[in-house]
């Protein structure tokens, strides 16, 4: 029998973990700098948290979650998302008491069974961000400009944020009635998902894919012209305040999403480098869902970026491996070993930045510790062997410069900040 990883669901390997790291570090250092807090909820919720948010009609409700019953028979889901259960947490702790407005961010896993392919997985991860409190356009413009700024940290380029607006729930309605009258002498054209989407979730047929829907919609009535006056406001104030702090997007008319809980302004982030599936994020205003799960009437606005995704789309420009320092302590005998484990934990109080100590610990020869530390990449090499004891010396073996010195035990920590930073 050999075991695999679910399919979908990958293993993140030692050898990428540098990615990871470096792109949630940056993450968070971005994220507080803008006053937003972490939150890390459950990875399962009870399925109604989603069915109600994300809509009954979607792809990610009907197909794509990974639901089962617990022992009680009670259904629990997989989270395929962050929004619905941020709110849900929201409510329940009474977030919005703290201050009008609440500004949160998660990183972590989402579950979706959809078809796997390049970027996209059953276990993926997201970046996301909830703004909760604010109906403001101003609350919008910092969220794109925030996401536009941290995207650019990552070392990002190329990407395109494509915007649209979707209206109140009433525009909303209302152009689904009007896009089904256009449709309507159309269905023999639309592929077999959007005839059943035309009933159900009209607006869906405005991003389907399928080069004959396309066709279809080329001439299909725009969202925009639909909009009641105050939203048309709003995102026009949206539009001049990016266009005013410099975060270029594309005016998308058929942009809508695949999660009905959105409202007003909506957005997607593509990139160029990623093929078929090229949203790294996406995100948008989703004015009606705190009060639609039993909490105040309160404006919010969000986003959430793809991880994988990120990843690929940066791919050859990584903050690599090879900025560890890494030190190797050579050791023979026990008294050594034994000073050895007491010198890393002194070499760590000189908080040497990206500073790795590794020692022998599976008593191999010198020669092979020698070898050893090549292999990691060693900068230095503290060794210490029976004669170097004896005296209270170690040797200090500089591997980039062919260099070594003796120098006494005690004052190797304070050598290797000196020579390390
Ligand atoms: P979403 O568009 O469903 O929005 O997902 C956001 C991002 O997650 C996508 O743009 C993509 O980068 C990544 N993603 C989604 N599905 C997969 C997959 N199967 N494999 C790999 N990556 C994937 C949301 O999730 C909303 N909750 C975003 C939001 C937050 N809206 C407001 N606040």
């Amino acid at each position: 029998m050999e075991y695999r990883s679910v399919k979908g669901m990958e293993d993140m390997l030692p050898q990428d973990s540098d990615w990871w790291r470096c792109i949630e570090n940056k993450a968070r250092g971005e994220l507080e700098f803008y006053g937003y807090s972490e939150i890390r909820t459950p990875i399962l919720e009870d399925t109604a948290v989603f069915v109600r948010s994300i809509g009954e009609t979607t792809d990610i409700v009907t197909k794509e979650m990974f639901t089962f019953s617990d022992r009680k028979e009670r259904s629990l889901t997989m989270r395929p998302e962050g929004t619905a259960p941020i709110v849900r947490a929201y409510i329940e702790h009474s977030l919005g008491t703290l201050s009008p407005v609440t500004k949160l961010y998660y990183i972590g896993p989402m579950f979706r069974a959809e078809r796997p392919q390049k970027g996209r997985l059953r276990q993926f991860h997201q970046i996301g961000v909830e703004v909760i409190g604010s109906p403001s356009p101003f609350a919008d413009i910092e969220v794109l400009a925030q996401l536009h700024g941290m995207l650019k940290a990552f070392g990002l380029d190329g990407f395109v944020i494509k915007l649209n607006s979707l209206g109140c729930k009433d525009d909303k309605a209302r152009f689904a009635e009007s896009l089904k009258g256009y449709l309507a002498d159309k269905q023999s054209r639309l592929c077999e998902d959007c005839k059943k989407r035309m009933e159900k979730n009209a607006l869906r047929v405005l991003d389907c894919k399928n080069e004959s829907c396309v066709q279809v919609i080329r001439n299909a009535p725009n969202i925009f012209d639909n909009l009641c006056a105050p939203c048309k406001d709003h995102f026009t104030r949206v539009k001049d305040g990016l266009k005013a702090v410099g975060v270029r997007f594309e005016e998308t008319k058929n942009l809508v999403r695949g999660l009905d809980y959105y409202t007003g302004t909506v957005f997607e982030i593509t990139h160029p480098g990623l093929g078929s599936q090229d949203a790294i994020g996406a995100g948008g205003r989703y004015d009606n869902l705190v009060k639609d799960m039993g909490g105040p009437s309160v404006g919010a606005v969000g986003y959430a970026l793809g991880i994988e995704r990120l990843i690929i789309a940066l791919k050859g420009k990584a903050p690599g491996s090879g900025t560890a320092k890494v030190v190797y302590i050579a050791t023979l005998g026990d008294a050594a070993k034994i000073r050895g484990q007491q010198l890393a934990e002194k070499i760590k109080d000189e908080s040497v930045p990206r500073l790795v100590v590794l020692q022998d610990i599976s008593e191999a020869s010198l020669k092979s510790q020698m070898r050893s530390a090549d292999k990691n990449g060693a900068r230095f090499v503290v060794i210490m062997g029976e004669d170097e004891m004896s005296q209270g010396n170690a040797k200090l073996k500089d591997m980039k410069e062919k260099k070594e010195d003796v120098v006494a035990i005690d004052s190797v920590p304070g050598e290797l900040r000196k020579r390390l930073c």
